[in-house]
This record gives C-alpha cells, structure tokens and sequence, in this order.
C-alpha cells in the first residue's frame, strides 16, 4: 500500500484522485462538478494505491487552529473492507504532525455512522448541501 500527499495539481497523483473523486461524487452520488473542484489548490490531498491502482482519496483544508476534512472517497469495490478507517487515521495523523488537534467535518447524513464509529461527534444542526442533508462533526485528536 502507498500513501501519497500532494498539493500539485499537475501531479499524477492528484489526476488519480480527482479521477476517483468524480466517479464518487460526481458520478454516483450527483454532486456538481464546479462545486467538486472548489477550493482545491488550498488543500492538501491524499491518495492511498494499491499495486498501483488508487483505493481512496479525501482532502485536507488548514483552517485557522483546525482542518477541515473533505471529499472522502472510497472506491466502490472497495467499501466496507477498513480502507475508510485507514485514510482517516492517515489523515489525522498528518494534522497531529503540523501541529493541528482539531478536525471538522461536513458529513453527509448517509456516511453519518461512518464518522461516529471513529471518535467524532455531531454539533449545530444539520442542514442541506446541495439535495443531501449533512451535519458537522467534529474530534480533538
Ligand atoms: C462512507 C465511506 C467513506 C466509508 O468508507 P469504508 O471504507 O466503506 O468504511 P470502513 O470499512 O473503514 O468502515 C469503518 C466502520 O464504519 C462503518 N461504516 C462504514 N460506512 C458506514 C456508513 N455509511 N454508515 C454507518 N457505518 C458505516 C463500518 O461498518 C465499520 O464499522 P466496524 O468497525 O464496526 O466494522 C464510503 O462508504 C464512501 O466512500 N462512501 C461514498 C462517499 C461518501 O459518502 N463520502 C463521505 C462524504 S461526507
């Protein structure tokens, strides 16, 4: 397995991963594409690969004492098998590196589940984003 950050998004990494994120969001779940791509040279963006083929994918915003996780992408064939959980701590454990105890997240009503079984913790009232409803959570690590 290998894990790969990136900030360039010219890079083939991040190619893979929008690649991913697309068949997810765009593709599946109906999300628009211009709201996909929004705020993307800010973030920094992981990809986890398996024999070279990429598994999942999400996005890191700084904000100013905490992060903003965003657009976490598992590729359908490989849900439910840990990979979610794995990018997660992936993803936390960079924040810890910078510095960074705080994460938010925008979670989608139907992932809601996903995000309580690692440790966050809903607040403020859901609301819709696009025809979904989502709520915050959030976790001090
Ligand atoms: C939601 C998503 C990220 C979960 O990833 P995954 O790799 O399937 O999850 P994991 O296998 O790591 O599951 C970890 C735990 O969460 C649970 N879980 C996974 N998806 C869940 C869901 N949608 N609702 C409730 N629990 C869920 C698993 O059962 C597992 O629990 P266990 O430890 O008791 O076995 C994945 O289904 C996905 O990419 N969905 C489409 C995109 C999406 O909705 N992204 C989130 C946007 S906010």
């Amino acid at each position: 397995m290998q894990v790969i950050w990136t900030n360039d998004l010219d890079s083939d990494a991040y190619k893979a991963i929008l690649d991913l994120r697309i068949s997810v969001f765009v593709k599946e779940l109906g999300s628009d594409m211009a709201l996909e791509v929004e705020g993307e040279s800010a973030c920094e963006h992981v990809g986890i690969f398996k024999d070279g083929k990429i598994l999942c994918a999400g996005r890191i915003t700084p904000q100013k004492k905490k992060c903003l996780f965003q657009r976490i992408a598992i590729r359908r064939d490989v849900r439910c098998m840990g990979y979610g959980r794995l990018l997660i701590r992936e993803m936390e454990r960079c924040c810890v590196t910078k510095g960074i105890r705080r994460i938010d997240i925008c979670a989608s009503e139907s992932a809601l589940g996903f995000y309580l079984k690692l440790g966050y913790t809903p607040y403020g009232e859901p609301f819709m984003r696009g025809d979904k409803p989502h709520h915050m959570v959030e976790k001090n690590i």
